[in-house]
Formats: structure tokens, C-alpha cells, sequence
């Protein structure tokens, strides 16, 4: 009997690509750390990067940010060939990345943290004040310690403080290193609620992540890293379905 094609398995039209790498190989020294590297980062999604330890993750976060040059491919970013740029140009592009060190200042306040990564303001007095008010509800922490030094903090709250400097301004893109590398469960989980909440406010989101249970809690899309490719991309549901593709991409046992 033939029956009707249900609606769920007509194809979805595909999201506008924000970022695009195509074929990107990086040179670390002598060193050849990504192979022909191909991501594709739709608009308004949360795509997380998985794979195991050294599989290339960060390298193909720094050659995004130009920290990195690739020696063959394309980097896209909203149609701009921004392969060979220099990182600030690539940063003015407003894409805000917080690399695994998390690049605090330990010397400074928190405060004088935030205000370094807005671009906007040159005092505090200048900052969106709704847009601190919304952080301070992500993140209690950065606005508990306001006025003291951001080397006083815990590794969690360094995490938050990371990723508030991220979002002080609003930016197109958001890449970010392992944001709940060493962080304690209770910690991972706040880190999720704020994800969840800078999910619905629109905001794109490249996320490396080593945390399955993270990784199947947030991402919209995913694309799994070895050996210097990306050797697997698709949805995170469609992966979080499937122990057995989890097993062989990833060496996990559920
Ligand atoms: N500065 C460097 N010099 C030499 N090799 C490096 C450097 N940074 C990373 N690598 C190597 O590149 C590979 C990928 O590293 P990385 O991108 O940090 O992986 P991941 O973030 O997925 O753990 C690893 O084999 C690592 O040892
Ligand atoms: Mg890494």
C-alpha cells in the first residue's frame, strides 16, 4: 500500500552558513596539525566541536582567530575571505573567542576585566548597564566580586568571568574553549543554564567540548575532530541518538 511521505522527512531548508572553513590545513612549525579541516557554523546555532585529546580542536579555533595561519583552505566568515587576516581585523569582525587559558587578567578586578573587553566603553560608568544587569543574573559570581582581583577567584568563576567578557557587548559569533574543562558538576550545570539562556537570546556559538553530557545538553549542531579533520558532522540529536556512532567517533562507552 502506498502511503503518504510524512512531513518530518521532507528536508529541512539548510541554515545560512555564519562561518565556513573549507579544506583549511595548519602548519604548527614543522609540524602538520589540521588536515583539509571542513566546518560549516550556521547562524543562529550552537555547533559544538568534539573529539578526543590533541585530535586539533584549539588549532582550528586559533586559525580562525588568523592565531594560527592556515597554509591551504578558506576561512568564511559572512561571506568574507578571512584566511589570511590578521587577528585584530578578525576579532573587529565582532566574534569574541575565549581561548582555554581564558585570558584573564589576575591583577586587575573583575570590573576592570570587563571593561577591557568592552570596546565601547572607556569606564565603567559606560557599559550597557541592561546588558551587565542581564550577565550578573547569568553569572552571580562576576558581580559578587565586582571589585576584587579576578586571580582570587575559583577556577569556575574564572570560567564565568571568561565567558561575561565574551558577551559584554553583543557579537555575532562566540567561540569558546572548553568552558567546563576542571569545573565541578554543580558548576557544569550553572554553565549550562547560561548557555541554554545566550542560546535564546540568537547569539552563534562554536563550542569545543570535551563533556559528552554538556556537549548532548546544548548543541544544535555537531562536528567531531581526529587526526586533524573533521571526521563527522551532523545534528547533536542525531549523534546523542546513536551510542554506537558515539562509541566508534569518540571511544565512549554509555
Ligand atoms: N604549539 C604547538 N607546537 C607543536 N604542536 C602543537 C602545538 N599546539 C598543538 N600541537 C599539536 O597539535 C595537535 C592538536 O592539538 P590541539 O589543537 O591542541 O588539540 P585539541 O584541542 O583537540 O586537544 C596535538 O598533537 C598537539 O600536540
Ligand atoms: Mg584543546
Amino acid at each position: 500500500m502506498a502511503t503518504a511521505k510524512p512531513l518530518s522527512h521532507a528536508p529541512a531548508a539548510p541554515a545560512e552558513a555564519l562561518l565556513t572553513l573549507e579544506g583549511v590545513h595548519t602548519h604548527i612549525g614543522a609540524y602538520h596539525i589540521l588536515h583539509g579541516v571542513d566546518l560549516v557554523v550556521p547562524r543562529g546555532q550552537l555547533t559544538m566541536l568534539l573529539g578526543r585529546n590533541g585530535a586539533g580542536k584549539t588549532t582550528t579555533l586559533r586559525t580562525i582567530m588568523g592565531l594560527w595561519q592556515a597554509s591551504q583552505g578558506r576561512v568564511v566568515f559572512k561571506g568574507e575571505d578571512i584566511t589570511r587576516q590578521h587577528t585584530p581585523h578578525i576579532a573587529g569582525l565582532n566574534i569574541a573567542y575565549v581561548p582555554e587559558t581564558m585570558g584573564i587578567f589576575a591583577d586587575l578586578t573583575v570590573k576592570e576585566n570587563m571593561l577591557l573587553a568592552a570596546r565601547s566603553a572607556k569606564r565603567a560608568s559606560q557599559m550597557d548597564e541592561a546588558r551587565l544587569q542581564w550577565i550578573f543574573k547569568l553569572f552571580p559570581a562576576v558581580e559578587k566580586f565586582w571589585n576584587h582581583p579576578a586571580g582570587k577567584l575559583s577556577g569556575g568563576q574564572k570560567q564565568m568571568l571568561a565567558v561575561s567578557r565574551a558577551i559584554v557587548e553583543p557579537r555575532d559569533l562566540l567561540i569558546i574553549d572548553e568552558p567546563s574543562k576542571g569545573l565541578a558538576p554543580v558548576m557544569i550545570n550553572n554553565m549550562i543554564d547560561a548557555f541554554q539562556q545566550l542560546k535564546a537570546s540568537g547569539v552563534t556559538i562554536l563550542l569545543v567540548e570535551q563533556n559528552i553530557h554538556f556537549a548532548k545538553r546544548l548543541g544544535d549542531q555537531v562536528a567531531v575532530m581526529d587526526n586533524g579533520q573533521v571526521v563527522h558532522a551532523g545534528s547533536m540529536q542525531a549523534l546523542a541518538g546513536n551510542e554506537e556512532l558515539q562509541q566508534s567517533l569518540l571511544g565512549l562507552a554509555l
